[in-house]
């Protein structure tokens, strides 16, 4: 069962259990409107079963663990956008930290002996304490996403701890791909790259180009998260390539794939400031290579690549 299988990671995680042989039960919550989309590219929609729910909602949550029965538990749910963690700081503790805590606290009730795994993230370091960040590096959360990340993370490790649960927590540093949200810089930067290059845009207007991030392919990234349930006993895991670059050398990778010049086309822009920043982000991933077997494939110029042409497709003549 995964929470929050309409994001990026969750249609990648769902394509992923089909091909292992899973029956998959998505979580959805009924706000917004067509969240589908990702689940429609991957083809694995109609492959999966759709339960009507949210991690706000402890009945709910009570009730998809009846109808799924499940073996693992996959909790993807969040309000997953740190800039607008400031606008709305109480719906995304809600949904982001005690929306965990449900879900915790429906599968102690309903299904103890499932495996369960949290999503946590590379923003609980924040203001970076150690230059490489890994399971031992203290966390210093600088915005509202990032502190309900780390409730939610030290209560996962606490129903480890005080019930015995089989849970982890997989602190995944940013992993992008062409389902990645516009929201997201990465997404926004290589879609504006596409409409550069075809004409129906001039400028790209950021706000800190100098922020530096340890960027992977999600695609990548769901295997760790299956590995992970896959162990003995839960545990926690840093997930990330091992190499940051700034937001400024992203894009360069991106508009030179392109064709294109950056400095043609950047405006810097106030409007996309945050209130606090994360300066730098760059994960050591040693211990999920050596106790998950997992290595990170992708490298940031396949990544970005790869995302461009599918923007290129989307937005092209040929459509
Ligand atoms: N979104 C956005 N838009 N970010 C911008 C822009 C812009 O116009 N200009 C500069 N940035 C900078 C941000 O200030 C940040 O330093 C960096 O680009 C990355 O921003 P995002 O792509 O929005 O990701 P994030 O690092 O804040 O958070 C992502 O990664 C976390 C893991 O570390 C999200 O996916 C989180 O949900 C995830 O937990």
């Amino acid at each position: 069962m995964i929470t929050g299988v309409s994001g990026q990671d969750g249609a990648y995680l769902a394509r992923l259990l089909l091909q292992k042989g899973y029956t998959v039960f998505g979580l959805r919550p009924r706000r917004g409107s067509d969240t589908l989309w990702r689940l429609r590219e991957l083809g694995v929609l109609e492959a999966m079963e759709l339960i009507d729910g949210d991690v706000t909602d402890l009945s709910s949550l009570l009730r998809a663990i009846e109808r799924s029965q499940p073996d693992e538990i996959y909790n993807l749910a969040a309000q997953s956008f740190v800039g607008t963690s400031w606008d709305q700081p109480i719906l995304t503790g809600g949904v982001t930290g005690m929306g965990a805590v449900n879900l915790l606290e429906a599968v102690r009730l309903a299904a103890p002996q499932a495996r369960f795994y949290q999503a946590s993230s590379s923003e609980m370091f924040g203001l970076i304490q150690a230059s490489r960040q890994d399971e031992r590096t203290p966390f210093y959360p600088r915005s509202p996403y990032g502190a309900a990340k780390l409730y939610a993370h030290w209560m996962t490790v606490n129903y480890r701890e005080s019930h015995g649960l089989h849970a982890s927590s997989g602190i995944l540093f940013n992993h992008e791909s062409p389902l990645r949200g516009i929201e997201f810089v990465t997404r926004k930067v290589t879609d504006a790259v596409a409409r550069i290059r075809l004409g129906l845009q001039r400028e790209l207007r950021l706000g800190n180009v100098d922020a530096r991030r340890d960027w992977g392919y999600a695609g990548d990234y769901v295997e760790a998260m299956w590995l992970m349930l896959q162990q003995p006993v839960g545990g926690d895991f840093v997930v990330a390539t091992g190499r940051n670059a700034s937001v400024r050398e992203m894009c360069e990778i991106a508009f030179r794939h392109a064709g294109l010049t950056l400095e043609d086309h950047l405006v810097i822009d106030p409007a996309f400031l945050r209130p606090a920043e994360v300066d730098v982000l760059l994960g050591d991933p040693a211990r999920a290579a050596a106790v998950l077997g997992w290595r990170p494939v992708t490298s940031l110029e396949t990544l970005i690549g790869m995302m461009v042409d599918r923007d290129l497709e989307r937005l092209g003549p040929a459509r």
